[in-house]
């Protein structure tokens, strides 16, 4: 069920593509379907150039024979399409689910508009019961841990480093080579403040609050698509 409702938002998604245009193309389940179904219009003949947010995204892209390019060849981009975690009604997101969140945003921020797709699961009313996603560097992570604890206890959190394998022991690595830890807050009040705090720790490398970047959401649902603006 809910992979066809990721489908008819990501179908959504591609009317809003014209051709000529450079696309910033999202990671993730939902992210999937809409490279597998811009894929079909290629084929068909569309043209598009597209920066892909990992190397999953560019994989299956470059299997479709979507032409690829990169953000220092294109500089800016028209319109990225990606998938969210969490979405509230102002279009704030949490992302990073998938660990890609360094190079979506800075995707979506080269963007001139992002739109997110996603099935109506991934809407709150407050963002946080996701796991925050927090990319940190393996360099001096004592030192960071010491000083994200403290950000994390001060807005009720607490964090702990990605894990993956069949035995878990190993620790998740982004496509940039860095851990992430999630941190698990139930609700953010304060996500502004929150954003700021943690980007002043120097180990921080990103996180997945995304804040005012997000300009439409297609929200799928058995009864339709909705437009959120
Ligand atoms: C990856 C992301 C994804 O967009 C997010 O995790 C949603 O994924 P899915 O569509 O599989 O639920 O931010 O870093």
């Amino acid at each position: 069920m809910s992979d066809t409702l990721k489908r008819e938002a990501a179908a959504k998604a591609l009317e809003d593509v014209r051709p000529g245009m450079r696309l910033g193309l999202g990671t993730g389940s939902t992210a999937w379907h809409f490279v597998d179904l811009l894929g079909a219009r290629v084929r068909e003949g569309l043209e598009v150039i597209c920066v892909p947010t990992s190397e999953a995204t560019d994989r299956q892209a470059r299997d479709l024979s979507i032409p690829i390019s990169d953000l220092d060849t294109l500089g800016a981009l028209d319109l990225t399409v990606d998938g969210a975690d969490e979405l509230d009604s102002a279009l704030n997101l949490i992302k990073g689910g998938g660990g890609a969140l360094l190079r979506e945003k800075i995707v979506a921020a080269a963007s001139a508009s992002m739109i997110v797709i996603a099935d109506s699961s991934k809407v709150v009313e407050t963002l946080g019961r996701f796991p925050l996603p927090i990319e940190v560097n393996r360099f001096g992570l004592g030192a960071t841990r010491h000083a994200l604890d403290g950000v994390l206890k001060k807005h009720g959190a607490e964090g702990e480093i990605r894990l993956r394998g069949a035995d878990g022991r190993e620790p998740f690595l982004t496509d940039g080579g860095h851990l992430i830890l999630d941190a698990f807050f139930g609700r953010i009040s304060q996500p502004e403040a929150l954003s700021r705090e943690l980007l002043d720790i120097p180990g921080v490398v990103q996180h997945g609050l995304f804040l005012g970047m997000c300009s439409k959401a297609y929200v799928a649902a058995p009864d339709g698509v909705r437009t959120l603006l």
